[in-house]
């Protein structure tokens, strides 16, 4: 594998972020820093949607202009990112210069070769999806489904795609690759939804959206938010552009696009039908997700419900991310809903991450520096059934990660330390030494510390901050790719001090929580 290239949605900006943008953002840094593992090469892109009737409008209402409304909130998503210790390589916006040139062009080049032509149309509009609606799809009341808002008629001359022209070549395109889609099950939705498929509404009249791109050569026309934003994937890397960075070459087809179940249709039938349009390869695999309900209800303003990722961080006065980031991945099944609540959280990250593996790790090393004086003894290093069981986990891992299961890689890990968990209790190393039988002793000691070695290398992508204070105390390197992992880590000598031991994390403290600081989006 030379390189990985991977991509979120590009998020609205007319608000700050909640949890369910966090969720994804999450997701696809885990799948990234797993990557780093495997290959030299990670390309990983996110950003922000800027354009639309939306955000015009919820400019208007503020009184402010909408490029003022993007620049204060696509700040908000960089600094919960930061915080949340997303490693993106790039931060795309669609109002940067280089993206909306390279629209245009695109634009023009399907104008020209005949895929894009003027047609007058009425419709229904949700300004919430950002899209025309299919009458069928509506609610009894006549309301849009997932935003339960009456959708505006809207009579224009558009600019129409020819979505239709490529329906079976993308039908044939799924069925032939069954990994296209991720999880599998969502592939027979697409598919259902690429029955009725017609050509699609590619601008807007520039007297109804002012805030958008402008068509070359029809200033009353602006390109609508999808051709737009889902260009974003390709002018992140140049495509197209007068000076080609071999940017594009290097990491054109996408690895994954990882988005939310909401706008699959988007990612698996419009944006594959204008790259074959532009005779582009197609992504390699879309990774569709779940969402995210707090306390088993739907986010919503009204409910005054939207939790803010870095208000969570707040609340329970945490100083890394790495509880939200567990927390997160592994909320729900690859591409099921998953939940937030507070409780939940305090009890999974206490059980999995301070009891199971931080104190594994401490009492390890606490016995090694008591017994030995913190050092490990030629003998102490012996062969271990166990190790065959860090090795195969770190396989499945990976299986998991190439079909993105990124909770069930986390269960295997999870699995991996309680089994070591088991292995101390079954093997009683204070007995041991009581008993005097000290090479069985440190024997016992040094093979938990080499699964450690695994598991820090394993849980790196979800908790990095925790992964490196583990790394630290076994003195193992952490940019150890992952094919090169060994069960033979720990260096015999002095490995550790008193001093230097300290719990890896400590325990969530249910006191700190404080519900009203997180309703914040
Ligand atoms: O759809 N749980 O932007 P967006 C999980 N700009 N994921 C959630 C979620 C929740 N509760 N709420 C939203 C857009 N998301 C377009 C995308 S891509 C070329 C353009 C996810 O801000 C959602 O599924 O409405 C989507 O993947 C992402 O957040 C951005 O949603
Ligand atoms: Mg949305």
């Amino acid at each position: 594998m030379d390189k990985y290239y991977l991509t979120t949605a590009i998020d609205y900006v007319n608000g700050a972020p909640h949890i369910g943008h966090a969720y994804e953002k999450i997701l696809t840094d885990i799948i990234a820093k797993h990557y780093t593992q495997r290959c030299d090469d990670v390309f990983f892109l996110t950003g922000t949607d800027e354009h639309g009737i939306k955000i015009q409008k919820t400019a208007a209402a503020k009184g402010i202009s909408p490029k003022e409304l993007c620049d204060e909130n696509a700040q908000k998503f960089k600094d919960a990112w930061k915080a949340l210790d997303i490693d993106y390589t790039r931060f795309i916006r669609t109002t940067d210069e280089d993206h909306e040139a390279i629209v245009q062009k695109i634009f023009k080049k399907l104008v020209e070769k005949g895929d894009i032509y003027k047609h007058s149309y009425e419709g229904l509009y949700c300004s919430g999806c950002e899209c025309f609606l299919n009458p069928k799809d509506l609610t009894e009341d006549g309301l849009c489904p997932d935003h339960l808002k009456k959708p505006e008629v809207v009579k224009e001359e558009n600019y129409f795609f020819k979505l239709s022209k490529y329906k079976d070549a993308i039908i044939k395109h799924i069925k032939a690759h069954p990994d296209f889609i991720v999880p599998q099950f969502r592939a027979n939705e697409v598919l259902n939804q690429l029955e009725d498929i017609q050509d699609i509404s590619v601008s807007r009249a520039k007297s109804n959206v002012q805030w958008g791109i402008d068509v070359l050569d029809d200033p009353e026309q602006s390109i609508y938010v999808w051709i737009d934003a889902l260009s974003n994937y390709i002018t992140a890397l140049g495509y197209d552009t007068e000076n080609p960075s071999d940017m594009f070459k290097k990491y054109w087809p996408v690895d994954v696009h990882v988005v939310g179940k909401d706008i699959l249709k988007f990612h698996s039938i419009y944006w594959p039908a204008i790259l074959l349009a532009l005779d582009l390869p197609l992504p390699k695999h879309i990774f569709a997700h779940g969402w995210i309900t707090i306390d088993e209800t739907k986010m919503s303003k009204s409910l005054g419900n939207v939790i803010s990722p870095t208000g969570v961080l707040e609340s329970f006065n945490l100083t890394i991310p790495d509880p939200l980031r567990y927390y997160m991945a592994t909320s729900a099944p690859c591409g099921r809903d998953g939940n937030y609540s507070d409780d939940d959280f305090k009890e999974k990250v206490n059980a999995h991450l301070a009891n199971s593996m931080g104190n594994l790790l401490n009492r390890t090393l606490s016995m090694l520096v008591k017994y030995f004086d913190g050092e490990v003894k030629e003998e102490f290093k012996a062969d271990s059934d166990l190790y065959k069981l860090a090795l195969d986990t770190v396989k499945k891992v990976k299986t998991h990660f190439d079909f993105f299961e990124i909770s069930e890689a986390a269960q295997e890990i999870v699995q991996l330390v309680d089994v070591t968990n088991k292995y101390v209790t079954d093997n009683a190393p204070w007995t041991l030494a009581k008993e005097e039988k000290m090479t069985e002793c440190g024997q016992v000691l040094t093979t938990v510390l080499e699964i450690m070695c695994v598991v820090s290398a394993l849980i790196y992508p979800y908790c990095p901050n925790i992964a490196k204070e583990m790394a630290r105390q076994l003195s193992f390197d952490l940019n150890t790719k992952l094919d090169d992992l060994t069960c033979n880590n720990i260096k015999t000598g002095k490995l550790i001090t008193k001093e230097e031991i300290k719990p890896v994390f400590l325990r969530v403290d249910s006191e700190l929580a404080d519900k009203s600081q997180k309703v914040k989006a």
